[in-house]
């Protein structure tokens, strides 16, 4: 195989190509099993492989080589991201309408055990401008902040708040509104509902208007489990009023002005609409230091542009199989327009 970095500016993610054409899957899935510590090791150091130029034309094929690098997949999930399964263990990445952007973050932050492997396949390209799942390697994101600010984080921790409609349809008429709690938790059982949150660490409140509002302290940098290495790690920048304008305003200008400087002034408009009209606990998505303060926008900023320092692109190839070490290295999404199919896998 060759490896090399993709982009000379980061060491995530490792980008592996075949050599002398040979393309095979299965020359691809004894690499791996040749030698697992191999991969654990490069995974280690770069926080993301990129598997490029190898046939890997369906779900299944994906799932071998996931199951390759993780072989104990798993299928619960409790993120924000509304996902169709595609096998048991593959999924659509997200089924937000293209011109969403999604900030960076490690998957799944805040809950007790967020997976230590993620993988995206590339079934579908968009085909045209957008749409990469940019990758930031959140270990030098920690390295970069101002450490007045990461600092304070460290020490008062995040609050992360969620208000999810229920089976009835309410919340329905609220844009920012993601999903049901119904089909987070795929069941409409209330108790059964406060055991998987409760297991997650989540403090769960029910509305009365059948809403469920879910709320979780959690700490704002974590240690890598295996290399010990600070990593940046929570959803304050998903979460934040501030993100949907905030991430508008980078892609405008890194994606030409039109149409994201009108997708940024809507999503300012309506953030300032929320903020005299509504109580921000009652947003879909919220977050606070762990003390329930606000967080003030200017650390958000702060944050954003260590982020967006530290992005990485490449345009979806078909086949393209990204490896992630989910305790270091974040990814997103780039708005797009046109038929994208990307899956995804975790362990
Ligand atoms: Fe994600």
């Amino acid at each position: 195989m060759h490896t090399a970095p993709l982009d000379a500016r980061s060491v995530a993610p490792l980008l592996v190509t075949p050599v002398a054409g040979d393309a095979a899957l299965d020359t691809l899935l004894s690499w791996i099993n040749a030698d697992p510590n191999r991969t654990q090791r490069l995974l280690l150091e770069h926080g993301a492989l990129l598997f490029r130029g190898f046939s890997i034309p369906d779900p299944d094929s994906f799932e071998r080589v996931s199951r390759a690098i993780a072989p104990d997949l798993k299928n619960d999930y409790l993120g924000t991201s509304p996902r169709d399964a595609v096998t048991p263990y593959v999924f659509t990445a997200s089924e937000l309408p293209g011109h969403y952007p999604i900030p960076q973050h490690c998957e799944m932050t805040f809950v007790k055990t967020p997976p230590e492997h993620l993988f995206f396949c590339c079934l579908t390209p968009n085909g045209g401008a957008g749409g990469e799942t940019p990758l930031a390697d959140f270990r030098k994101v920690y390295a970069d902040l101002d450490p007045a600010v990461r600092d304070r984080w460290a020490e008062r921790g995040v609050r992360i708040v969620r208000n999810y409609g229920g089976p009835e349809g309410h919340g329905k008429r609220d844009p920012t509104q993601l999903k049901r709690w119904d089909e987070m938790f795929g069941t409409t059982d209330r108790a059964l509902v406060e055991q998987k949150a409760a297991a997650n660490g989540f403090t769960p409140r029910w509305r009365d208007d059948g809403r469920l509002q879910l709320t979780s302290v959690q700490a704002a940098v974590r240690a890598h489990p295996v290399t010990g290495q600070p990593v940046w790690f929570n959803h304050a920048n998903v979460f934040h009023p501030s993100a949907p304008a905030g991430e508008y305003g980078y892609i405008a200008a890194r994606m030409g002005a039109w149409p994201w400087r009108f997708w940024q002034l809507a999503a300012w408009t309506l953030a300032r609409y929320h903020r005299w009209t509504r109580d921000p606990e009652d947003a879909a998505m919220h977050v606070t230091f762990g003390d329930g303060a606000a967080i003030p926008a200017s650390d958000l900023d702060a944050i954003r542009a260590a982020i967006w320092k530290n992005m990485v692109f490449t345009q979806w190839q078909a086949g393209d199989v990204m490896a992630i070490d989910n305790r270091s290295v974040a990814h997103g999404r780039m708005p797009y327009a046109g038929p994208r199919l990307v899956a995804v896998s975790w362990a």
